[in-house]
């Protein structure tokens, strides 16, 4: 049997709702991580150093008894959020980082930022006391075909901002292209990438081949064969501007499964199990540490977890369940389409 073991890893991109939903969800990442970035999309979403502090004691409220996670709280950028709230936010300890969405980008973005230069007051005061911005990386204009949605925002939003504020730190959430790995390592400084689980494994073909497959469709969608080549080799290269962000994103199973599905895959329960076969696939289980459990807390100007767990590979498949029951409704887990033989021991 073979076994590894790691520090305690941590999920640098969440979604873990609220009510029903935070409750059936929180014990699949508490399981297994320390620290989470917790998403502040919620209906209506976290905005203020008050909404995220009523936020994170509904999380910790709905945390098994016992389980030690910590939720780092985020606000949802708007054109009007106010840099003084935002510095009270980070010099109070309870803010780690603030979440642009472009409007309209994805799930309840509509409050998300349209004119950039409306949130300039708000980002260079980030920039003046080093408080991370966190990017969904994607234009959302009608003009511009899905799968060109990364690469055109880089180009005509990222890279004109962080020519405009240098100092700003940012972190490009769930990279899905090769554009976006090349953009992040041709940075000298002050850019980072998080990858999630299913776009280390997926390609578009899962979700569009012999049927359409809601449960593999998120945003930003998957892209090419030859994207997710090049994000398996940025998250196993042990480069340390690459960590894990899964993007787990429960939605109830008649939310996707419906004429106008949600976007979101949900890799809470399974994603320790999928990162190490797809580590061992490519020869890198050493550099695994790196990706879910050190280059995250570096980047965020926090410490290592001291904790360890063990993975060992079992003979026979580990089974996760096809779905979990939450208080919401059904949810199904990601299915990564191979036999899965990596598990967390308890
Ligand atoms: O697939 C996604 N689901 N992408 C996002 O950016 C948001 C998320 C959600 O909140 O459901
Ligand atoms: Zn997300």
């Amino acid at each position: 049997m073979q076994s590894i073991t790691i520090r305690r890893p941590d999920d640098w991109h969440l979604h873990l709702r609220d009510g029903a939903m935070l409750e059936g969800v929180i014990a699949d990442s508490s399981r297994d991580f320390a620290r989470a970035i917790i998403m502040p999309n919620l209906v209506p979403p976290v905005v203020t150093t008050e909404d995220a502090e009523a936020y994170r004691g509904r999380i910790m409220a709905a945390l098994p008894k016992g389980d030690r996670f910590e939720p780092l709280m985020t606000l949802y950028l708007t054109e009007h959020t106010d840099p003084d709230d935002v510095e009270k936010g980070k010099e109070s300890g309870l803010i780690t980082a603030v979440k642009l969405y472009p409007a309209g980008a994805t799930t309840n973005s509509h409050g998300g930022v349209r004119d950039i230069d409306k949130a300039m007051p708000v980002l260079e005061r980030m920039a003046r006391i080093g408080l991370p911005l966190c990017v969904h990386g994607e234009v959302t204009t009608s003009d511009v075909d899905i799968f060109d949605r990364e690469a055109v925002f880089i180009e005509t939003v990222l890279d004109p901002l962080r020519k405009r504020l240098p100092e700003l730190k940012v972190t490009m959430e769930h990279v899905t292209t090769k554009d976006g790995i090349d953009y992040i390592k041709s940075a000298e400084r002050n850019l980072a990438g998080s990858i999630t689980t299913h776009h280390l494994i997926i390609n578009r073909n899962a979700i569009l081949v012999g049927g359409i497959r809601p449960h593999y469709y998120c945003l930003p969608v998957a892209k090419r064969e030859h994207h997710r080549v090049a994000l398996r080799q940025a998250a196993t290269s042990g480069d340390a501007r690459f960590f894990l962000g899964t993007d787990s994103a429960p939605h109830v199973d008649p939310l996707k499964e419906c004429g106008c599905g949600c976007a979101g895959i949900y890799t809470s329960i399974n994603t320790m199990s999928c990162l190490a076969h797809v580590f061992e696939q490519d020869n890198a289980l050493d550099r695994l540490e790196a990706f879910a459990s050190l280059n995250g807390p570096a980047w965020y100007g926090l410490p290592i977890n001291e904790e360890r767990i063990t993975l060992v590979k079992r003979a026979e498949p580990v089974s996760f369940p096809v779905k979990i029951e939450t208080g919401a409704g059904p949810v199904t887990v990601f299915d990564p389409m191979f036999p899965l033989h990596w598990d967390v021991e308890r």
